[in-house]
């Protein structure tokens, strides 16, 4: 299973509290808004939620550089007729928007920037083609913060096997970002960019959802986040992956990576055991940041 597809779980539609975004609508004043772009859709559930807020029978075009997310437009579709909405799903790259200066009244993205090679330039596209005073919304996390995060399993561990993981966590996401892969904690930088590409009246939240597990995990946000957990992205490393982003850092950080999967190889493990027995819970908590700014 590519990496990709493990991120479109029907968890993706408990990320959000539904008053929160009636909220942010309100904040951002959304209701005005009929056309929108989502860039780097994947299956749109983040439009999708969207759709509700915007001005009646909203139009949204969808791109993504993933043709498999296009194939499956004709299905997403009916979800959003569903709504009143209309979709039209295209295959295209975040880097160079095919649509023409001042198209959407509104464009946005959902955990996208995280893995481009140049935001910066993505981020210009999605102003290029806003029209004047529509808004730019985007949502993209601080993903570091969970390495220091405690669950029933980690409460008790060593100053050292905590820092080991941040220390981990760091090599990754410095090695991605190295191969041009993205910075998976770009939310903290998010309003800055916003402010270099001149957009106006910046205004930059945190989601309040928390999706917290506890026995017996019964409840429908738990159900979809344990499927999503048992599909492995949660917790099972990629492996070769990840020994690749280490040494693009330098051959002097290998045989951390090889001391961290020998401590740690069964972390995994024991928290599916975890689960099953019933004794694992964490508070779920996440950084993520909603950054919206006008043209
Ligand atoms: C983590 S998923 C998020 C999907 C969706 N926004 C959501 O929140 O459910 C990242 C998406 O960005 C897409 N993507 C990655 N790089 C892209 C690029 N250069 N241009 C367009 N889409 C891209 C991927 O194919 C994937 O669908």
């Amino acid at each position: 299973m590519a990496h990709s597809e493990n991120f479109f779980g029907d968890y993706r539609d408990f990320w959000w509290n539904p008053d929160f975004l009636v909220l942010m609508a309100k904040r951002l004043g959304l209701k005005r808004h009929k056309t929108l772009l989502d860039v780097g859709a994947g299956r749109c559930h983040w439009s999708r939620l969207l759709v509700p807020h915007l001005a009646k029978n909203p139009q949204v075009t969808a791109i993504d550089n993933d043709p498999k997310w296009v194939r499956e437009g004709a299905e997403i579709q009916k979800g959003f007729k569903k709504l009143g909405a209309s979709l039209d799903v295209q295959h295209s790259d975040a880097h160079l928007l095919p649509f023409a200066d001042n198209s959407f009244d509104m464009v946005t993205c959902q955990t996208v920037l995280i893995h481009l090679e140049n935001p910066a330039l993505a981020l210009s596209e999605m102003k290029r083609v806003l029209k004047p005073n529509g808004t730019l919304l985007c949502v993209e996390p601080n993903n570091r913060v969970q390495s220091l995060l405690q669950n029933s399993l980690n409460s008790e561990a060593s100053i050292e096997e905590i820092l080991d993981h941040v220390k981990y966590v760091l090599l990754i996401e410095q090695g991605k970002k190295k191969l041009g892969q993205g910075d998976n904690s770009l939310g903290d930088l998010l309003p800055g960019m916003f402010a270099e590409q001149g957009l106006k009246k910046i205004q930059s939240y945190l989601s309040d959802k928390a999706i917290s597990m506890y026995p017996p995990y019964e409840n429908p946000e738990q159900t979809a986040t344990l499927q999503q957990w048992a599909q492995g992205s949660s917790w099972k490393s990629d492996e070769t992956d990840e020994l690749t982003y280490v040494e693009a850092l330098g051959d002097e950080h290998v045989a951390f990576y090889e001391e961290f999967q020998r401590k740690y190889s069964d972390a995994g493990n024991k928290m599916m055991s975890a689960l099953l027995r019933k004794e694992y819970h964490s508070a779920g908590g996440a950084m993520m940041y909603l950054v919206a700014g006008e043209k």
